[in-house]
């Protein structure tokens, strides 16, 4: 966000505009914009900033629109429904930015980079692939986006050998038959699919059933990666949604935060070796858990179920890469029993369960294990 905000928001033809419900659009164009039904009025960026007596407050408050971090989390978020209308808030306003096709190049790079100086080696990212456009107005499709992102993941390897690459699930709301197509087309890059947003008040993925079942009827392979059991109410139908994720083979289950108190569901998980990605930070700051030490995940990891550790959305909650979830994980979740074993299980389980095909996943455990035994010898005993 820092990096949008000082670097990205200063370039050229960079506009705002502020709606009417206090969030905030940038739009990169030749022209002055036209109205549009949610903004009014757009302006240079370079010429606000030049009437502005106090560009660091000013970008400060701009940055405020690209997260969820705040100094009162309890006072300004006094429940789920207003902390996620300010989550989706962020988004559509990072868009605007993001989208632009230039910047994307720049930003897929440096997402990259923050994530490398973490120590990680792979990335299994959940992208809605959208669309994005030039300065122009000519906008590039989904499979522009999928090519950008390979061409950048290519170059980022090259200029970091030890960084074993990058792979997206794609995310769009229930175009499965698109999905199918882009994993054909782009096997190396595309691991799967998933439908992502705030489950609690969307579709289940039961409602889906017939576009879910296209796979299986087409005879081709879609790899499933639902987001499923990101709520703390009991019995609803979004709360089944783990179960029919199980009955339509998914890979893994994207917080599973719900697993915990579904036993059938938790025996199936086990049996077909289905990890849960715990996001400790995000089920915090969306508030179904205050308390890390009472999330439903401590349950799962006493009891050994497969489980790997996910930022989510790091830089809408004001941290980066995934050292702060792997913290959290760490003595929220393991309690004062976890240990250097523990962090070991949870490292190697990011390639277990990884979409990566077995060769890549030996070859990554074999790198993961040099710099673990590096690790290990450089801090310990
Ligand atoms: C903005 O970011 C790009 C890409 O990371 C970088 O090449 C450029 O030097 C940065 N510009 C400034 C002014 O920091
Ligand atoms: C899930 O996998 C099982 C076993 O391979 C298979 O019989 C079933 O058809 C699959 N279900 C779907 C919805 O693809």
């Amino acid at each position: 966000v820092d990096w949008l905000v000082k670097n990205v928001t200063y370039r050229p033809h960079c506009y705002v505009c502020f709606t009417w419900d206090s969030s905030v659009r940038f739009l990169f164009s030749a022209r002055p914009p036209p109205p549009r039904w949610d903004c009014f009025s757009w302006q240079l960026l370079q010429t606000l900033r030049g009437k502005l007596g106090d560009p660091t407050g000013f970008d400060n408050s701009l940055m405020q629109h690209l997260t969820l971090f705040t100094q009162d989390p309890d006072g300004e978020y006094p429940n789920q429904d207003v902390v996620w209308e300010k989550f989706e808030k962020a988004f559509i306003a990072a868009a605007g930015l993001i989208t632009h096709a230039p910047v994307l190049r720049d930003y897929f790079y440096k997402g990259l980079e923050e994530l490398h100086q973490d120590n990680i080696m792979y990335l299994e990212l959940r992208s809605g692939l959208s669309r994005t456009y030039e300065l122009d107005g000519t906008i590039h499709d989904k499979v522009w986006t999928l090519k950008t992102l390979q061409e950048v993941t290519t170059k980022f390897t090259a200029d970091h050998p030890d960084f074993l690459g990058a792979r997206v699930i794609v995310s769009v709301k229930a175009a499965v038959q698109e999905a199918i197509q882009l994993q054909k087309d782009f096997p190396d890059v595309v691991a799967g699919f998933d439908m992502v947003g705030r489950e609690d008040s969307g579709r289940t993925l039961w409602y889906f059933r017939e576009a879910l079942s296209l796979p299986a009827e087409l005879g081709a392979t879609l790899p499933y990666f639902f987001h499923a059991g990101e709520t703390d109410d009991e019995g609803t139908d979004i709360d089944q949604n783990i179960l029919d994720a199980l009955l339509f083979n998914t890979s893994r289950i994207g917080h599973g935060y719900a697993l915990a108190r579904h036993p059938l569901s938790k025996e199936l998980a086990k049996k077909k070796n289905v990890a849960v990605e715990l996001c400790p930070i995000s089920n915090q700051v969306l508030k179904l858990v205050s308390d890390l030490r009472n999330h439903p995940a401590t349950v799962l990891m006493s009891e050994g179920h497969p489980m790997v550790i996910s930022s989510d959305d790091p830089s809408l909650f004001g941290t980066s890469g995934l050292s702060y979830d792997f913290y959290q994980a760490f003595v929220g979740i393991g309690g004062f029993k976890a240990n250097l074993g523990t962090l070991k299980e949870l490292a190697a389980n990011s390639i277990r369960y990884s979409s990566l095909p077995a060769h890549l996943k030996e070859k990554g455990h074999v790198a993961w294990e040099t710099k673990w035994d590096a690790f290990v010898a450089d801090n310990c005993c």
